[in-house]
């Protein structure tokens, strides 16, 4: 069967396209660490005080023998409780998980400078861990419109070198 050389041009070029992309999101994946933030856990946006986000703060856990620390997060109009009023602060070379909801309604959690940033809807907690490899502090920004002053909802983050963290932070 012949086919035209122009034709066979923009066969190639699609099915090359077609690599190029699917090459792109593999290398964001194996190069990036980027990952997909799976199994949403539902939660009654009512009833959060029933819940660990009653007390939001962070919490050490063991996990495996060691020693890791959870985050819940609250995002309000227009506030992450904690991160806005006082900063959210854990240990650097620990796994650190965060959990985070909303009451009202849909925001973001970006972490500046990191691939770490989820939406936080009403009625779902969203789930990723992390572990923060050196001391610094780390901007919170809300990335999702949730009214007037969606764009000074931002927080902090102050990651501590271990020996320095001050555990009478913690909530039970
Ligand atoms: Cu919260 Cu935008």
């Amino acid at each position: 069967m012949h086919i035209h050389k122009f034709e066979q041009f923009w066969i190639k070029l699609s099915f090359g396209l077609i690599a190029f992309f699917i090459a792109t999101v593999v290398y964001g994946f194996v190069s990036m660490d980027l990952k997909v933030i799976g199994d949403y856990q539902t939660i009654d946006p009512q009833g959060l005080d029933a819940t660990p986000f009653g007390t939001p703060g962070v919490r050490e856990v063991t996990r495996n023998g060691a020693t890791e620390y959870e985050v819940y997060v609250q995002t309000l109009q227009f506030a992450f409780v904690p991160g806005t009023s006082s900063p959210i602060t854990v240990p650097a070379n620990t796994r650190v998980t965060f959990y985070i909801t909303s009451p009202d309604v849909l925001h973001g959690f970006d972490v500046a400078g990191t691939n770490l940033n989820t939406m936080s809807i009403p009625g779902q907690v969203a789930k990723f861990t992390t572990i923060f490899p050196e001391a610094r502090e780390y901007g919170i920004v809300c990335n999702e419109y949730c009214g007037p002053a969606h764009h000074i909802m931002e927080g902090i983050i102050k990651v501590v070198p271990k020996s320095e963290f001050d555990k009478s932070t913690l909530v039970e």
